[in-house]
Parts: structure tokens; sequence; C-alpha cells
């Protein structure tokens, strides 16, 4: 057990006259019992030999023999002439060298470099998230390693390969604490990172701790698979309103369009006047027969659940006062079905499936009175613009059946 914990790093030996230095690097586990032997040295008492220590407990170096008395629970020398730490903590870091004669007289040095560690536990991703959105930054998790020393790294992996902190695509938040008892390290690694639209759909994402001294295992967390949704971002909330400027003669139509390509859809909610209106959510509100109560501003609010809520501009919807019946409320009915089927059409072309949640038909006034409203002027216009096309024919008709004959 002891001796497992001692690992030489490498034996550098010189050879002085009747002098044999040992030098040895150590790294032994923090709480673990500690052996270093004394080269050299008799297997058993009666031995010339002494101990000297410089470590973190020591102000200088401390010396122990094997007359002397143990230094408290921290280190004594055994029979055998090796020093013995029952369990070694971060103070125990230092030099610790023994010199010793030999039966024959023979002089030896023993010379160790001794450094602690402790493995943590193993790394978790803890807060992960469950989709990105290509394009833009996407908090994938963060990683922790608790109860290490020395503090060592975290590195992230995308598909078994390390992810290299750029900045742009990928960015990593680090925070290293040490506990104030144990002196032991607790290491943060939030990674951030911006899919590129049109790459991987299923990454998968973990994350190792390397170990702040040499030829110790990298530990590794369960990988985590993620999906990429790619689409445009939720950013780009966009609010139509038809007709354009929004503002309509009384009893006209007003339709709202909010428009956000990302997938999967949104939930679109609508507020007026800065509070929510009580309706299902849906991309599209149509504000029929508009009536003084339907003035006011306007905004769609797309929730996402991996995003927070993004609000669009606001549109202000109001009425044109016209003095005159029925003078342009039928010129306002037409654009209102053209705008549907623009709409419709925009809609399609995005390829959403924003549709399928349908359009909302704002309608609070029940008791209202649908004015009807015909569209004599619409009719007449067009029978004008027809009759000066027609014009221009009627003279060429007239003057082929008069010159034929
Ligand atoms: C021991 O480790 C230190 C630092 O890690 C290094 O500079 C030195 O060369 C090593 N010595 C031996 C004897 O391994
Ligand atoms: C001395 O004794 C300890 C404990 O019994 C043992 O671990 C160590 O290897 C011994 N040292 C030598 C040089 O035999």
């Amino acid at each position: 057990m002891a001796a497992g914990a001692v690992v030489g790093a490498w034996m550098l030996v010189l050879s002085l006259g009747g002098t044999v230095t040992g030098d040895q690097n150590i790294t032994a586990r923090i709480g673990k019992p500690l052996v270093l032997n004394c080269k050299g040295a008799p297997k058993k008492p009666p031995q010339q030999l002494e101990w000297k220590l410089n470590t973190g407990r020591t102000e200088a170096w401390k010396v122990l023999s094997p007359q002397g008395d143990p230094w408290d629970s921290v280190a004594r020398v055994l029979p055998n002439g090796s020093l013995l730490l029952p369990a070694v903590g971060i103070q125990d870091e230092g030099t610790f060298r023994c010199r010793a004669t030999s039966r024959s007289g023979k002089e030896t040095k023993s010379n160790y470099r001794v450094r602690v560690y402790q493995i943590p536990g193993k790394p978790e991703i803890v807060d992960p998230a469950s989709e990105l959105m290509a394009g833009v930054p996407n908090k994938v998790g963060t990683c922790v390693s608790e109860g290490g020393y020395p503090a060592g790294t975290l590195n992230w992996l995308l598909d078994g390969k390390t992810l290299i902190p750029d900045g742009k695509g990928v960015s990593v938040k680090e925070e290293t604490k040490r506990h104030p008892k144990t002196g032991l390290f607790t290491l943060h690694s939030e990674l951030m990172v911006t899919p590129a639209r049109g790459g991987a759909l299923h990454p998968t994402f973990s994350c190792s701790f390397t170990p702040g001294l040499p030829r110790r295992r990298a530990l590794h967390t369960a990988p985590i698979q993620l999906r990429v949704w790619n689409a445009v971002p939720l950013k780009e909330v966009q609010l139509v309103v038809e007709p354009e400027g929004g503002a309509v003669a009384p009893g006209g139509t007003v339709t709202l369009t909010c428009e956000t390509p990302a997938q999967p859809p949104p939930q679109i909610h609508w507020i007026k006047d800065g509070r929510p209106l009580p309706l299902p959510p849906g991309p599209m509100l149509l504000l029929p027969e508009v009536g003084p109560e339907d003035q006011g501003t306007y905004s769609c609010v797309a929730t996402h659940p991996s995003h927070g809520p993004q609000e669009s501009r606001a549109v202000s919807v109001s009425i044109i006062e016209t003095g005159e019946e029925g003078t342009t409320a039928g010129s306002v009915e037409g654009p209102g079905l053209e705008t549907l089927a623009l709409t419709l059409g925009i809609l399609g072309g995005l390829g959403t499936v924003a549709l399928l949640i349908g359009v909302i038909v704002w309608h609070r006034r029940r008791q209202r009175k649908g004015q009807e409203r015909k569209v004599p002027e619409n009719q007449e216009e067009e029978e004008e613009e027809r009759a000066e096309l027609n014009q221009p024919e009627e003279p060429e008709a007239a003057e082929s059946s008069t010159g034929g004959p």
C-alpha cells in the first residue's frame, strides 16, 4: 500500500567517491501513508543515519533520527531506517533528505522531492443544454471537477476532439476555487459554442479533467448529445402590419403577422399597449371591424424553450377619421384579404409550420353592429380604368371597319 503510493519519477545516481546520492521525485496521494527509504542504511539498529526535511510544515530544516522521538503524528523513523508519514497532506510537499553510513563506513545520501496529489471526483456536466441554435452563441453546460490537487485543468471535447477556445465560435469561462480547509480545488468550465449553420446536427460534447501532475490518468464525463436547430435566430422577430402603417377606416381590417422563422416554431403571444392579450398563442392576429377600442400599440412575443422570450418592435393601429360614410372602408377590405394571401405566401415560402397554429381573431365587441360596407368606389375605379384602356381600341376598330370595303 505504502509502496504503491510512492511513484518514482526517475532516479539520478551520482557517484562521487564514497558518496552515493539518489535524487528522486516522488508523488504521494493525500491521506495515504508514504515511506521513504534511507538508501545505504543498515536494515536494523544500530544505524548511523539522519533524516532532514523541509516542507510546508517546517520553518527550516527539521531533523529526525532513529533514536529521537517521532514528530507528532507527522513523521517517524522506522526500525529499518525508512521515514514513515502515516497520512500525507498538502503541507508535506517539500524536500526530504537522508544521510546514512553503512557498517563498512560508506556514506549514502538520499534526496527526495515530494509532491502530493488528490484525485478529484468524476467530472460532471451540470446544467447541460437540451438543444442548440445554429448561428448564435449557446451555453452547452458547465463542467465541474471537485476535490482535486493540484488544480489540474478541464478540457471540452466535441465528438471526441479537444475544443480549443477561440473566443468566437468556442469560448470557455473558467473558475478555480480552493476549499479553505482542505486546500483542494474545485474547477468550473462553462462552454459556449456557436454551431455553424448547416453543420453537424447531433454533436456530442464531453469534458475531461487533466491532472496537474504528469503521468496521472485523465478523467472523463459522460458525453452529452445535443440537437442543433438550424434556424434564423429568434432575435429576428418581425411584426408585419397590413395595411402598412396600421391606419384604417372604422370597420376595416388590420392583420398583424409575427414572423419568426425559428425552428421549432416558437409560441407567439400578443401584447397590446404593454399588456398581454387574453388569446391563445398564434402567429397571426386579425382585427376585423376595427373600432376605437382597437387603437393602440401592438407587439408580439416569441417564446422558445431554450431561449428567453423575444419581443418584436411595436406597431400602432389607428383609425383614419374620414367623416364621410363608407368612403374608405371598402378599399380596406380588399387589401385585407390581399394581405392575408400575401402573408400566407410569405409564411409558406419560409417553410415554417407557424400557420398550423392558425390565425387568431381579436374580436371583443360581440355587441358591435357590423355595418355593411359596400365597395362602390372600387368598382367605379375599376370601370373607369377599363374604359380608359378600351378607348384607344375603339377608334382603331372603327377605322378598320370603315376603311375595309
Ligand atoms: C523533479 O521535478 C522537477 C519539477 O517538476 C524537475 O525540474 C526536476 O528535474 C525533477 N528531478 C528529478 C530528479 O526527477
Ligand atoms: C522499511 O519498512 C517499511 C515498513 O515495514 C517498508 O515499507 C519499507 O519498504 C522498508 N524499507 C526497506 C528499505 O526495506
